[in-house]
């Protein structure tokens, strides 16, 4: 098989493609063949050292891929030849409290990824992907469309008359924007772009405010809110951008914290925080029945996960260029099959 390895993390080009010998599926694993990947930031964070986490050089890289069973294991019960499915993020959390293994798991930094064509896992590491999705579609759920779920779902679940704050255009953003839409919530949503502010708004957003023109855009984000402020941060941009969210979010409202986007931290105010009267929730993806919850949802609703742009295998790298230069709005995917 074909596989991609970042030999170094020194740039871009030390992502390299190589034949491989084909893995074989041991007991209690099955055998996928990838037909799509896509990229989240993280893929970007590690390579340029911006990755919170250990990561080392070596792995295949990639967190996110749908593609088909093509063999089970020994004992596999759960699944059979041909059933299309979407890899988890988090292979062994299941449900409840994170196991120790949550970091050291992780694909691409400590372990190989997807972004190849065959990959032996464990039956407990995939979910089937909806019916109503392409593989392209399927392989951005795992870690930008469960991230947007977990932000939303709990532990008190966005509704209708809720207000949501998505900041940015990017994966996990353009997902909570579709999902709080789903369910009748109002999105007010940033960008950078006034070309991406028309396509937000296309997609549902009530109002946008630009975050680059408008230093004080929490500010703003509240005065759309005629004052009261949203029931949800969706916060993806981190350390310079939490002073703003703690304007913009309503009295016991919730900032989900998800991203490092920003590269200034000038720190935070205590008083600023307590002040807001909001919670703060640190959000490490999501958990296998998450996956499973937000796949119904999807299926359920019909929601098409907005793809900016597919990459063929071979385009690999401009793949993770068009990434990093931020001018996508939604998800890039790789296509690993013709
Ligand atoms: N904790 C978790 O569980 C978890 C899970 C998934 C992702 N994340 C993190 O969440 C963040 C978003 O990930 P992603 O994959 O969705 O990213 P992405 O697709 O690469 O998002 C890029 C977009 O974010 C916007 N952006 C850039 N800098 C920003 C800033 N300072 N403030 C606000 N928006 C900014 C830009 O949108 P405009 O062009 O519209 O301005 C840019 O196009 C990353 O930090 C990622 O590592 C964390």
């Amino acid at each position: 098989m074909k596989a991609y390895r970042f030999d170094s993390f020194d740039s871009l080009d030390d992502l390299k493609m190589r034949e491989e010998t084909d893995p074989r599926p041991q007991r209690g694993e099955v055998l996928v063949r990838v037909r799509a990947v896509s990229l989240n930031f993280r893929d970007i964070a590690i390579l340029r050292g911006r990755y919170p986490r250990k990561a080392l050089p070596g792995f295949i890289p990639v967190s996110d891929a749908a593609g088909d069973v093509v063999e089970v294991g020994e004992g596999v019960k759960s699944f059979q030849v041909g059933d299309r499915v979407i890899g988890a993020f988090h292979p062994r959390w299941f449900s409840g409290e994170a196991p120790s293994t949550v970091l050291s798991d992780s694909y691409g930094a400590e372990n190989d990824g997807w972004l190849c064509e065959l990959k032996a896992v464990s039956q407990e590491a995939v979910v089937r992907m909806p019916d109503t999705l392409s593989y392209e579609e399927g392989s951005t759920l795992p870690c930008a469309g469960l991230t947007a779920w977990t932000a939303l779902a709990g532990p008190v679940p966005i509704r209708a008359g809720h207000t949501v704050l998505v900041q940015g255009s990017g994966g996990v953003s353009i997902f909570a924007l579709q999902l709080a839409r789903a369910v009748g919530a109002t999105v007010i949503a940033t960008t950078s772009s006034a070309r991406k502010a028309e396509q937000l708004r296309a997609l549902g957003a009530a109002g946008i405010v630009n975050y680059a023109e408008d230093p004080q855009w929490g500010k703003s984000v509240r005065a759309l809110t005629g004052g009261r402020g949203v029931d949800r941060v969706v916060e993806v941009g981190g350390p310079g951008a939490i002073a703003q969210s703690l304007r913009a979010v309503a009295l016991g409202g919730e900032i989900a914290s998800i991203g490092f986007l920003s590269t200034e931290n000038p720190g935070i105010d205590f008083f600023q925080l307590k002040g807001s009267g909001a919670s703060f929730r640190n959000i490490a993806v999501g958990d296998r029945a998450g996956l499973l919850d937000l796949n119904r949802a999807v299926a359920a609703t019909g929601l098409k996960p907005v793809i900016d742009r597919v990459f063929t295998f071979d385009q690999a790298k401009e793949a993770f260029s068009h990434l990093e230069s931020g001018a996508h709005l939604g998800k890039v995917v790789i296509r690993c099959m013709a």
